[in-house]
């Protein structure tokens, strides 16, 4: 594993962005793997920005979904397809024709999640994986106890979880759903290359644990240590608590 300080989330998102422009230029119909949240957002934007001065071409380039709402219409704002679509391929010029994601409103959600696994497989499996961290160090929904080979499955919000994300519904937590579909842990390793952006002295606690940590579900994250490609990218604030 390798992890990388710099100095603020807008570095980090130039980094992971320019990481993501070279396997673009090397292999332009790459899978890359986008998560929703806050954290990401820079490295969408300083992509965009690539992509707007011609720097990088996402003509071939395919979108994959971490995880998903169970039950949201999948036009309903929130849901994490149309957040993508606002957030990641619009601005990247990428029609939804070239994005997978599991279905959140299937009648069989298994049977959904079990699909989605198999789309991935088919897709030639991820190139470049993005994540976010929890501040009790999920990754993905995988929270604390979650099995470290897990496939996508559906899993329950924790209560923290939903509190968290009822500022995306206008503060109401009884807007937020209570079931998700997420990529397994599992899963998420199979990516060529996982990259995992942390900023701001909230998540703190948790890098030190999945970095300097023991491999334990627990923290979900700290599975990373077992993937040949991982990257951690922190800002110092986030770098804080390392040794
Ligand atoms: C989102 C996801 C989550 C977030 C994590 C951090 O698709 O998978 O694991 O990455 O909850 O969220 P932010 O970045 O908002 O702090």
């Amino acid at each position: 594993m390798e992890v990388v300080i710099v100095p603020d989330a807008k570095a980090g998102g130039e980094l992971i962005a320019e990481a993501m422009a070279q396997l673009l230029r090397r292999k332009p119909d790459a899978l890359l793997g986008v998560a929703t949240g806050s954290t990401p957002l820079p490295v969408y934007e300083a992509l965009a920005a690539r992509v707007r001065s011609g720097a990088v071409d996402t003509a071939r380039a395919r979108i994959a979904q971490l995880d998903e709402y169970v039950g949201l219409p999948a036009d309903h704002p929130e849901s994490y397809r149309s957040v993508l679509r606002r957030e990641v391929l619009e601005p990247l010029g990428i029609g939804m024709d070239a994005f997978l994601g599991p279905d959140g409103t299937a009648e069989d959600v298994q049977a959904a999640c079990e699909e989605y696994d198999r789309a991935l497989g088919e897709a030639g499996g991820v190139d470049l994986q993005l994540l976010g961290i929890g501040t009790d160090g999920h990754i993905g929904f995988n929270e604390p106890c979650s099995s470290l080979a897990s496939r996508t499955r559906i899993k329950t919000l924790t209560e923290q979880t939903r509190v968290d994300n009822a500022r995306f519904f206008d503060g109401d937590i009884e807007q937020v759903p209570h079931h998700v579909i997420t990529q397994g842990i599992g899963t998420i390793l199979e990516a060529r290359h996982v990259v995992l952006l942390a900023t701001g002295e909230g998540k703190a606690d948790a890098v030190a644990a999945s970095v300097e940590g023991p491999v334990a579900a627990l923290c979900p994250a700290s599975a990373l240590q077992l993937h040949p490609h991982a990257t951690v990218v922190v800002d110092e604030a986030a770098a804080g608590k390392l040794k």
